[in-house]
């Protein structure tokens, strides 16, 4: 088990619950948004049973191998700038695994944290009346991943070669939400945009194919609009704003 007095030591005045087991820390955070926990509370857990990624993908949540939690935030921001918090958590997150594994990162359009062509984190926003449930999954110590989702996913074990200490990087992560969050409610979305944009290798000028239901649109990144969306410049000269999908690079054959 995570040493959550360190993590509480660490943070003070901030609510942290770590538990054995869970089906998903989403609903965990979503049962004490609604009987009114304050913005910052955290629900981690040491295993998922039944964790949830993005388009109703579920994400694997071995025993201690991980850093799966959610963390509730009631944040003054209107509507329109709510999907700016999904990405102010990419690059929270982002940051604090560069700085205690060492890693160079990267940040795939909307959220996912990257190295090389695996993803190591990823991030799910949900909304529940006036509180934003953001769940976090860092892939840390996996040495391998089931068949299926083998040749997307990565782990900081696998990119560095050594096991890293979930606690420090937990505390990280967690102080780099916070100043993240900060940037973006006193002085706007523009600077998450621009911080965005120079830490991500796929907002401008990259080749990519992005799944948008059953169709797949082709073309070269372009720069994300002010509400955050990615532009897509497809081969015909159209540009398309990509409001959700699966953006990864395109594959040339031979
Ligand atoms: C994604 O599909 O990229 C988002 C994955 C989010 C996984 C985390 S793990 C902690 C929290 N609890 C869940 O059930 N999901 C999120």
């Amino acid at each position: 088990m995570l040493d959550i007095d360190l993590i509480c030591e660490s943070l003070p005045g901030r609510t942290v619950l770590w538990l054995e087991q869970t089906d998903s820390t989403m609903l965990d955070a979503a049962r004490l948004a609604e009987g009114g926990c304050p913005s910052g509370t955290v629900v981690g857990a040491e295993e998922q049973t039944a964790g949830q990624g993005r388009h109703g993908r579920s994400w694997v949540s071995g025993r201690g191998e991980g850093l799966y939690f959610s963390i509730v935030l009631r944040l003054p921001l209107e509507p329109a700038q709510q999907p700016m918090v999904t990405m102010a958590l990419g690059l929270a997150v982002a940051e604090a695994i560069a700085h205690t594994s060492g890693a160079a990162v990267d940040l795939r359009w909307p959220n996912d944290v990257m190295i090389g062509d695996k993803k190591v984190c990823g991030i799910l926003v949900q909304q529940q009346h006036t509180a934003l449930i953001c769940g976090i999954g860092i892939n840390v110590n996996q040495d391998s991943f089931p068949a299926g989702i083998a040749p997307i996913a990565g782990s900081l074990r696998l990119a560095t070669g050594r096991r890293l200490n979930r606690e420090p990087m937990a505390i990280e992560v967690l102080r780099a939400i916070d100043r993240h969050v900060e940037i973006l409610v006193k002085d706007g979305p523009e600077a998450i945009l621009r911080l965005f944009t120079a830490a991500s290798s796929y907002v401008r000028g990259r080749r990519v194919v992005v799944e948008q239901g059953d169709r797949e649109l082709r073309g070269v990144t372009a720069g994300l609009d002010g509400g955050g969306f990615l532009i897509l410049r497809q081969d015909d000269g159209s540009e398309t704003v990509i409001l959700a999908g699966g953006v990864r690079p395109e594959r040339t054959e031979g």
